[in-house]
Formats: structure tokens, C-alpha cells, sequence
């Protein structure tokens, strides 16, 4: 029997009012130690940085975040870290401040640059706290392993998986994502629903996963429409917030998938937005992988809330496929990536690196080159 290792954050803080519960506590615990904190501009414009840059830390602010943070925005941002002479690092926002975050906390430790550290395992030594506060639901980046940085010479993106850049202190706070707008909401949200679901059916699987897994598809598939309807829907958003959450707790340790695998070269090379590229791609690898994980889909079918009493198992799979696309559709998602300027002559530059990305290995059936080509091609 294998050992399952089960990874997560040493402190989550979640609810109404959490970032000011980290703030006290770092308050105390850096007192006047200088800090980072590393933000895209809305959360300056919205105010949520000046939250933190206006108690008593002492912080410097990093906040040329863009999406698809690349290897330029790392150098930028390291160093901001060495002048300001920080002893620990805080990322505000959704997943590309968090993993710039956790680029930084890399290269705090060990020689860069950060492309050395592409794969699993790969750093061996840390040296600042981190800190994350998620303002998105989400790419969970706050709980994860995980860092993709985009390398600006290549376009590839550098996906890193290591245990030793989880967060310390993870923040999940719904009052900073009502402001969300509503296509940000849909894309954010199915990225979230796509971890639950490559989490669930990967080959990494555990009952330990399991459980969190499945309460995040039910979630998310209960209060997603809400959110997206009505972004001042605190409930829908708490909900959402739990269902990110759980969602990352359950795939940073039993991996993810294709959908991911697959959804990375074209966000690098399109700069298109990594929930929107995982949106158009899941309903397509669920239908390629649900023969290979028929009971489990089954269960989605019925989490997802779809009566699946008088179904056989099969019909129930089968039925969790349409659940899929039927939300995707009700939260608006673009049909498939000719909407957003792709072209069949695209999809060749994408396939060797959607082949060779970590995320690949955790799919419930390896796949071909020809059979990522025509996924793509069912995609466009
Ligand atoms: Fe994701």
C-alpha cells in the first residue's frame, strides 16, 4: 500500500472580515520587520491594499501584476523584495499575485532563475513566510503547491509543484470578491469546478479527496449561478468561497488533469485567461475521460443535482457530462476558442507542450498526440 500525502496550509482563515484577522496577527507577529506585499493595480484601486498599507506593517508595495504573470514581472518583483529588504511576503489576489508570491519566496532562498524550478519537487529550501489572501473563486492558489509563471523568451509556461511554497497563513475573505465581475465570476468559477472534478477522477485519487471534492462540485454547481447573477450575493460568494477552497485542498494532493494540462499552452501562447481556457476545455476531456471513470461520474451527476434514481450508472455519466455543459452555458462561458480569436492552424504548437505538463500525468487515461489534436480541434 502507497502513502497518500496529504498537503495543505498550517492556518486557513475564512469568513467576513479574515484579512483583518491576518492583519492583527501579523502585527504582532512582524511588528516593524519590513514585508512585501504583492498585488495586481485593481486591488489598489478598490482600496484592499491600502487595508493592509495602512496598519502598523511595515510594508513595501510590488503592484505591476498583470494575468499570465511572466518571468520579467518575477525579476521585477524580486527585486522589490531585496531593496526593501523584506522578511516576509504577502499576495493579494487571485492566482497571478499568489504564484508571482511564490515565485519570489523561491528565489528569496535559492539561485534563480525561476525556470530552473520547472516540475515536481524541485526546491529545496525556503527562507520567508508567505502569506496569501485570495480575493477570487478561484484558482486556490492560496492553498496550493502550484506556480505557473510564464516564460517571456518561450511563451511556456513553467509550472512548478512543490510542497514548500504552500502558503503559510491562506485568507479567504468573500466581502473582497463582491465586486467580482460577473465574466470573471463564471471563468474563475468553472476553473475552481474543473479542479474539483480532474481531482476527483485523477489517478492520484484518495477517500481523503474524495469527500472534498465532491462538496466542491456541489457547491460550486448550487451557487455558481448566483454569483455570477448577483455578485452582491454574500451567501453565493461565502458559498463559492468554500467551494474554491476545498476544491484546492482536495487537487494539490491528488493532482489534476488534462483540461489543466491542455488549458496551459494556450493561455500562455493566446494570453487568454486560465479559467476561461479550462471552461472551454472541460465538458470536451469529460467526455473523453468519463468511460474510464463511469462510477465517478455518476456521483458528479448527482452531486450537481441531477435525479439520478432511475438511472443506470452509465445513463447518471452520461448525464453528468450535460450537468457540465448546461452550466457552463448558464454562466455565459464562450462556446470554444474561435470565439476568442483561435485558429485550427493554432492548435500544432500546442500539443508537445500539453503532453509534457505535470498536470498531464494525473489524467484517468494518458492520451495520444492525435487524440489531444482532436480535442482541441472539438474545442475550437
Ligand atoms: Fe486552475
Amino acid at each position: 500500500m502507497s502513502v497518500f500525502t496529504l498537503a495543505f496550509p498550517k492556518i486557513n482563515l475564512s469568513g467576513i472580515g479574515a484579512i483583518e484577522a491576518l492583519t492583527n496577527r501579523l502585527e504582532t507577529e512582524h511588528s516593524n520587520e519590513p514585508g512585501l506585499l504583492i498585488c495586481d493595480p485593481a486591488m489598489v484601486e478598490l482600496g484592499f491594499a491600502n487595508k493592509l498599507l495602512e496598519s502598523s506593517l511595515n510594508l513595501t508595495l510590488f503592484s505591476d501584476i498583470r494575468p499570465n504573470p511572466d518571468t520579467n514581472t518575477v525579476n521585477q518583483a524580486l527585486d522589490s523584495f531585496v531593496t526593501s529588504q523584506a522578511s516576509y511576503i504577502i499576495g493579494l489576489g487571485g492566482g497571478s499575485a499568489i504564484d508571482t508570491a511564490k515565485a519570489i519566496r523561491i528565489l528569496s532562498a535559492n539561485e534563480g532563475p525561476i525556470s530552473r524550478f520547472n516540475g515536481v519537487d524541485t526546491v529545496n529550501k525556503i527562507s520567508v513566510p508567505l502569506y496569501a489572501i485570495n480575493t477570487t473563486a478561484g484558482t486556490a492558489a492560496e492553498v496550493t503547491s502550484n506556480a505557473v509563471i510564464t516564460d517571456t523568451a518561450t511563451q511556456v509556461k513553467h509550472v512548478i509543484i512543490s510542497d514548500k511554497i504552500i502558503p503559510d497563513i491562506s485568507v479567504n475573505d468573500p466581502s473582497v470578491m463582491l465586486g467580482i465581475p460577473s465574466d470573471i465570476t463564471a471563468a474563475t468559477g468553472i476553473d475552481a469546478l474543473t479542479h474539483a472534478i480532474e481531482a476527483y477522477v485523477s489517478v492520484g485519487a484518495h477517500t481523503l479527496t474524495d469527500y472534498a471534492s465532491l462538496e466542491s462540485i456541489r457547491l460550486i454547481a448550487q451557487y455558481l449561478p448566483a454569483a455570477v447573477d448577483n455578485g452582491e450575493d454574500i451567501e453565493a460568494r461565502q458559498m463559492m468561497a468554500y467551494g474554491q477552497f476545498i476544491a484546492g485542498l482536495s487537487f494539490n494532493s491528488a493532482g489534476l488533469g488534462m483540461v489543466h494540462a491542455m488549458a496551459h499552452p494556450v493561455g500562455a501562447r493566446k494570453d487568454l485567461p486560465h479559467g476561461v481556457c479550462n471552461a472551454i476545455l472541460l465538458p470536451v476531456v469529460c467526455e473523453f475521460n468519463r468511460p474510464y471513470r463511469v462510477e465517478k461520474f455518476a456521483k458528479v451527476a448527482h452531486v450537481m443535482g441531477v435525479d439520478t434514481s432511475k438511472m443506470s450508472e452509465e445513463e447518471a455519466s452520461l448525464a453528468a457530462i450535460e450537468a457540465i455543459k448546461a452550466l457552463c452555458k448558464r454562466v455565459r462561458i464562450p462556446k470554444g476558442f474561435a470565439e476568442l480569436g483561435v485558429k485550427e492552424s493554432d492548435i500544432l504548437e500546442w500539443v508537445s507542450d500539453a503532453m509534457n505538463d505535470p498536470c498531464a500525468a494525473g489524467n484517468p487515461q494518458p492520451m495520444t498526440t492525435q487524440q489531444v489534436i482532436q480535442l482541441y480541434q472539438q474545442s475550437l
